[in-house]
């Protein structure tokens, strides 16, 4: 008997030292320390045992179980170790393998161009005020000095959403002066650049929808001389110093005198070529000293506040600062043109 516990002894501390898995290893307690194990088997075995012998062996087969358990307990911590670490192996995240590269975007070039004018005005003292692209007709046309029957507001150039004519989608940046006039303290010095919307066909150089920067002076003493100083400053930092402007006479309602701006191209330097249709200039904005109408219609004395005022088209000036010569690339939104700038 001695020796068949001291076989049950070394056979199951041998197997439980291989043991590989909690389903090994409840196996392995069932065959032995189980009530129809190995070693109750033997137990069974002690009654006909002679008396003076069997202390002696019930204190070995506890001394055998007691080894047994203690091999037990520490085969199971090591499966359950090895379980975790085979978990923890599995969920792990890779941090070396490649990650999913994700494109980012950037500044549309026609936002790039905004962003330096901005700059530019800002650095003039100039405040840029944002205003809604549905206006009011009398904002548009009226208080701008465009009276009934004035071109601009026929149907067929104007997106109206009443037969009024009360209100529209803004043709111009323009009333963004009048809710200057009506919201800021005098002196004021702004810029407000927005979306307009007139009823053209789509080609390269026209669109339903464009962008207009408008910009206005109203101070004591502001004249011709100063608007035309500012928008020479203005073009020479955005087309590089020495560039040429000229003024030309031109009639807007809103504004007396009214000019229009044209630089000089920047592909032929004068002479004439076709980007600037063989003129050597290109018109760049519309610009005046505002209308004392205008002022008066405000609220503000023209004979102590004077002004002046000016609206051009952004797309135009990206197109000439990043050399686009279709209209139609800068609202297609095709990554392949956008990703070169
Ligand atoms: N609003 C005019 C247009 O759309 C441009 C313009 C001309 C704006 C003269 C002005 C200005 O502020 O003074 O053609």
């Amino acid at each position: 008997m001695r020796e068949q516990l001291a076989k049950i002894r070394e056979d199951a501390l041998a197997l439980l030292s291989a043991v590989k898995s909690a389903a090994e290893l409840e196996e392995l307690r069932v065959r032995y320390l189980g009530k129809k194990g190995e070693l109750t088997a033997v137990l069974k075995q002690m009654g006909g045992l002679p008396a003076a012998e069997r202390p002696v062996m019930g204190q070995l087969a506890n001394q055998v179980r007691a080894d047994i358990e203690a091999k037990l307990a520490e085969a199971r911590r090591e499966v359950e170790a090895r379980a975790l670490e085979r978990r923890l192996e599995a969920e792990a995240v890779d941090v070396t393998v490649p990650g999913k590269a994700v494109d980012i975007g950037h500044r549309h070039p026609m936002y790039v161009a905004l962003d330096e004018m901005k700059e530019i005005f800002i650095g003039m003292g100039f405040m840029v005020v944002d205003g809604p692209e549905i206006e009011l007709g009398e904002l548009n046309f009226d208080r701008l000095n465009a009276e009934p029957g004035h071109p601009s507001r026929d149907w067929s150039d104007t997106f109206y959403f009443d037969k009024d004519e009360r209100v529209m989608l803004r043709s111009q940046t323009s009333p963004m002066q009048v809710r200057a006039m009506d919201s800021l303290p005098l002196p004021i010095r702004m810029v407000a650049p927005g979306r307009v919307y007139r009823k053209d066909e789509v080609d390269a150089t026209h669109s339903p929808m464009f962008h207009q920067v408008e910009g206005m002076v109203i101070d004591k003493g502001v004249t011709m001389a100063d608007l035309k100083g500012t928008l020479n400053t203005v073009v020479e930092q955005l087309y590089g110093k020495g560039t040429r402007t000229r003024f030309r006479p031109h009639h807007f309602p809103f504004t007396e005198p009214s000019c229009e701006m044209d630089v000089q191209c920047h592909k032929c330097g004068g002479v004439g070529c076709p980007t600037c249709k063989g003129e050597g200039w290109i018109e760049l904005l519309g610009a005046g000293m505002i209308h004392p109408h205008v002022l008066e219609m405000a609220g503000i004395d023209p004979d102590v506040w004077s002004g002046w005022a000016f609206g051009f088209g952004l797309e135009r000036t990206a197109m000439r600062r990043f050399k686009i010569d279709d209209l139609r690339l800068i609202f297609e939104n095709d990554v392949r043109f956008l990703e070169q700038f």
